[in-house]
């Protein structure tokens, strides 16, 4: 079963309050995702391999020092609104390789309709970490990550700001293997399918649409 992350850092915590407020708007919303994103980078980044490299520095010719090793890091953003977290993570990762993955749930059945996927060419060698801002029902996050797998992706984490538990349970369900990195777990979907308490549709907050 895939491990859940609730990063409850005071300050991602502080600042998804004001993300949640009704009263945010469009400007002050995309700003303190962006941010948010970037302080997630920061923890969901914490166990990437390092390796100790000889470096000189103009004390000294031979010191030790320590760069990331291993697999590069590719960031997915779930179309639309995954969009909103990519620039706060290209702050702390800037070499990452960016793919898209264009999802949209249908309002009526709540299932995710695939409409563009454009990946690097070597995602089977980086760490990808998936980006949507609002895990719900799962739909989106899973058909996502079934569409990763298929073009040969092997080492998946999502990162979410706002999660239900119908959702977390259907993801750890259909990728056990993904771990998921959240800013919050809250308490259920409404019938129709939002999150409660939530933050509303994030798309429309983050782009002014509606
Ligand atoms: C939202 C959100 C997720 C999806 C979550 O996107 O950004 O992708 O809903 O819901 P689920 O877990 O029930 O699938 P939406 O379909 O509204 O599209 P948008 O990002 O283009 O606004
Ligand atoms: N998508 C959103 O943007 N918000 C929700 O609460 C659920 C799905």
């Amino acid at each position: 079963m895939s491990n859940v992350y609730v990063l409850d850092h005071p300050l991602i915590q502080h600042k998804l309050t004001y993300i949640r407020k009704k009263e945010t708007g469009t400007k002050d919303f995309r700003e303190l995702v962006d941010e948010v994103a970037t302080l997630m980078a920061f923890e969901i980044t914490r166990d990437l391999p390092v390796e100790e490299v000889d470096i000189q520095t103009p004390v000294v010719d031979d010191a030790k020092a320590k760069v990331l090793s291993g697999k590069k890091v590719g960031l997915v953003p779930i179309l639309r609104a995954g969009l909103g977290m990519v620039d706060g993570m290209v702050n702390m990762i800037p070499a990452a390789k960016i793919g898209h993955v264009g999802l949209y749930r249908d309002p009526e059945t709540l299932k995710p309709v695939e409409y563009y996927v454009k990946m690097p060419s070597d995602i089977s060698e980086r760490e990808l970490i998936v980006l949507d801002p609002m895990l719900a029902t799962g739909g989106s996050a899973i058909e996502a990550i079934h569409s990763l797998k298929k073009r040969g992706a092997k080492q998946i984490r999502l990162m979410c700001l706002v999660a239900a538990p119908e959702g977390v349970k259907l993801m750890q369900e259909a990728h056990p293997d993904v771990d998921i990195y959240l800013a919050a777990l809250d308490e259920k979907l409404d019938e129709k399918g939002y999150i409660v308490p939530g933050l509303g549709d994030a798309g429309d907050r983050l782009y002014g649409t509606k």
